[in-house]
């Protein structure tokens, strides 16, 4: 059984992108079962100063989420063309613990839009940074939802168009069999 951690790079209370974070749970295949982790709008800003009195309770919390599951799904916004910014402060959180909690984990993302690209422009900074921490990306197939206010329903956290749907319940195949051919290897 693989524990996927759901990741998500909003904040906001009616994000289309964790709508798609919901949607996955009912999307999952056999072997696979998934946790959303704490939302990053959970922790400070990152300060050294910070850390230096001690690892933040909300900061603790991540990390053991984190540490609890085998693989990270990353549903995420693209903000002028890049991370958005509560997201990349939980990664540099996340990289202050020893052993980096994410190192060794397969990784995959989904980006959500409203645009026409989908967010695409998220895929190439972000997985710059994941490899920072030694995960293991799935690269391909991409995942971008665009146009998703027509795709999803925000209040139910399902997705609406059947052609996404089957598209990203065979995304979460694929990336169920990707991890599994890494924990053997
Ligand atoms: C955006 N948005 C956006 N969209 C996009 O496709 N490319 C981009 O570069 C940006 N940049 C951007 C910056 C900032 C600061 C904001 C607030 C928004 C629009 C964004 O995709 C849209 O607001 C989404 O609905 C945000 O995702 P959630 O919160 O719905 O998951």
């Amino acid at each position: 059984m693989t524990k996927l951690g759901i990741l998500e790079g909003s904040l906001r209370r009616a994000s289309l992108s964790r709508a798609a974070g919901r949607a996955a749970l009912g999307l999952l295949p056999d072997g696979m079962e998934a946790v959303a982790l704490p939302n990053p709008g959970t922790l400070p800003l990152f300060n050294q100063d910070v850390l230096d009195e001690g690892m933040p309770d909300s900061v603790s919390a991540m990390i053991d989420a984190v540490e609890s599951v085998d693989a990270i799904l990353i549903v995420t916004p693209e903000y002028n063309w890049s991370i958005p910014g509560g997201l990349k402060n939980a990664i540099d959180w996340l990289s202050r613990k020893t052993p980096m909690p994410l190192a060794d984990k397969p990784v995959a993302i989904w980006s959500v839009s409203p645009g026409l690209l989908g967010g695409a422009r998220v895929h190439e900074g972000l997985r710059h940074t994941l490899l920072s921490q030694g995960m293991i990306i799935m690269a391909k197939p991409e995942v971008q939802i665009a146009g998703a206010k027509g795709k999803l329903d925000v209040e139910a956290g399902h997705i609406t168009n059947a052609d996404s749907e089957t598209f990203l319940r065979n995304h979460l195949t694929s990336f169920a069999e990707f991890c599994n051919t890494w924990r053997r290897a």
